[in-house]
């Protein structure tokens, strides 16, 4: 193991969003429309991995697109006439909430040229990460914690040092659905991680700890993710390559602590609007019209 090569803790400022998929599960809607702008009540689905990058101290987003996928770049840029017109008619509140759309944050935007799998993604951004430690956000996962699930990630990595990987405890049948670790208790919820394994059948899984959607990896990953061989659903899978990683370089897993909303599916996206939609008074009481 070669772990002093690479400074194993480092500030983690920069943070990656694959945002490359193409959607199929929400056909027609995501036909020309990315499914991360798709709304969650009053935002597009991929601001909120956006907010939990920036109020973790990752102002630095990179977002991995592709075709059909230029509203996002449309989204985070300054919108010069929308905020002239609500200047000029005193709409001070709208345009507090259009400039900080952009505001206090980075945003870069490289493309995915072909839908190869998440780690050919991850390597998409390889220009701008290929220096540091930088966090990585699935936008489908939205997280709602406190301290943000990000930082989480980031105060593990400070403390120990190397890569750090959200898990959460998932049903034997539902293992087939995420990546499973095989891990060791270090003790608060952190764990060692010495396997992982891209979407095992039940009885494959060397645990029921699944990998979701947030990370803090280290450059190294890049000659990984370039080792890797297609995997899980014929794809370039980031797990195999962290797989690698772990061989090299301490990875560790922390049990997050907050609430996981699956925006990768219809009913997971209806679910998550709806569980959103209920914290607002006025919106729980159109929701509890609609259903009386
Ligand atoms: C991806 C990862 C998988 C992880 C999951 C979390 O899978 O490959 O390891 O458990 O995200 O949402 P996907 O959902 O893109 O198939």
């Amino acid at each position: 193991m070669n772990v002093l090569s690479l400074n194993m803790k480092a500030p983690v400022t920069k943070c990656l969003f694959p945002a490359a998929g193409l959607g199929t599960r929400f056909l027609p809607a995501t036909k020309e429309t990315p499914k991360e702008m798709l709304p969650l009540v009053d935002r597009p689905i991929i601001a909120y991995g956006v907010e939990e990058a920036v109020a973790s101290g990752c102002a630095d987003v990179i977002i991995i697109t592709g075709r059909t996928k230029r509203s996002m770049e449309d989204y985070f840029d300054r919108s010069w006439e929308l905020e002239a017109m609500l200047r000029q008619r005193g709409k001070d509140d709208l345009l507090a909430i259009v400039r900080n759309v952009s505001e206090g944050k980075k945003i870069v935007f490289a493309r995915q040229p072909e839908p190869l799998g998440l780690g050919h993604a991850v390597n998409c951004g390889e220009p701008f990460c290929r220096n540091d430690f930088f966090g990585v956000i699935l936008p489908d996962d939205v997280m709602i914690g406190e301290p943000p699930v990000l930082s989480q990630l980031i105060a593990v990595h400070d403390r120990l040092g190397g890569s750090v990987i959200a898990l959460e405890e998932v049903s034997q049948q539902d293992t087939s659905r995420y990546g499973i670790v095989a891990a060791e208790s270090v003790g608060e919820g952190v764990y060692r991680i010495h396997d992982l394994v891209e979407k095992p059948g039940p009885q494959n899984a060397p645990s029921r700890l699944a990998i979701m959607g947030r990370y803090i990896l280290s450059p190294s990953i890049f000659p990984m993710i370039e080792q890797v061989q297609p995997g899980a659903g014929g794809e370039i899978q980031l797990t195999d390559a962290i797989r690698l990683l772990s061989d090299r370089e301490p990875v560790w897993g922390v049990v997050y602590s907050g609430t996981r909303l699956d925006c990768g599916t219809q009913s997971g996206w209806l679910y998550a609007n709806v569980r959103m939609a209920m914290k607002d008074p006025v919106l729980r009481k159109v929701i509890e019209n609609a259903i009386s």
